[in-house]
């Protein structure tokens, strides 16, 4: 199964990430070198230059990359929102607004700033809170073909339910077979 129909601009609120194969969207201490310099797939950033209308991030992924002309290696520019219970000590930068108010009130900004394209939600914790309440409408994961085993996770919600979902580029409710093999390891 690999369907990679290019995503069309409707309106929609999704997360989209890179994520290992167990599960992780960044490493301990918040590394990335896990993940390449350039997704492998031709068109995906064209993709998401053109059907993204904002972006709603977190804090700590803000002030990890504060710096809204590199989204999508400078491709993309629009509407960054960026929740916080402190917005008054975040350093103002151009195009980017701090939010401290509901989750669902940011979304509804956000969405409204998209002006009919997608919102997209770059961080897990947001988007844990908007899965939730019934806000978030797709996830789109890129699965790199490596394991972690520490990190932040896509989804962390301990003593939390199952949460369904439905496959949207393929049988709904089918599931999918990878097979990989371990190769030596560089840097340990
Ligand atoms: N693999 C990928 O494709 C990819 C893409 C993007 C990001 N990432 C990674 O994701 C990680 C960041 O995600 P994260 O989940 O750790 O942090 P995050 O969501 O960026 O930030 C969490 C912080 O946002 C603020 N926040 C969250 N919900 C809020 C609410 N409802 N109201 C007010 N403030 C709220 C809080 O900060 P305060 O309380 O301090 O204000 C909270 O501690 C980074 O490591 C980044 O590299 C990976």
């Amino acid at each position: 199964m690999h369907d990679t129909t290019p995503r069309t601009a409707e309106g929609k609120v999704l997360w989209h990430f890179s994520m290992s194969l167990d599960g992780y969207v960044a490493g301990p201490g918040h590394r990335m070198d896990w993940m390449p310099e350039a997704t492998n797939r031709p068109g995906l950033v064209e993709e998401y230059v053109r059907t993204t209308g904002a972006i709603l991030g977190g804090r700590d992924g803000w002030d990890l990359f504060p710096d809204p002309g590199a989204v999508y290696g400078g491709a993309w520019s629009g509407p960054i929102f960026v929740l916080t219970h402190h917005p008054e000590d975040a350093e103002p930068a151009d195009g980017v607004r701090f939010l401290d108010c509901d989750v669902a009130e940011a979304v509804d900004i956000a969405r409204r700033a998209a002006a009919g394209k997608n919102v997209e939600v770059l961080s897990p914790t947001v988007g844990r809170q908007l899965l939730a309440r019934g806000l978030l409408d797709e996830i789109d994961l890129h699965v790199l073909p490596v394991l972690l085993g520490d990190g932040v996770r896509l989804y962390d919600d301990p003593g939390g339910s199952p949460v369904p979902l439905e496959l949207v580029n393929g049988d709904p409710v089918e599931e999918f077979n990878v097979r990989y093999r371990a190769v030596a390891r560089t840097g340990v």
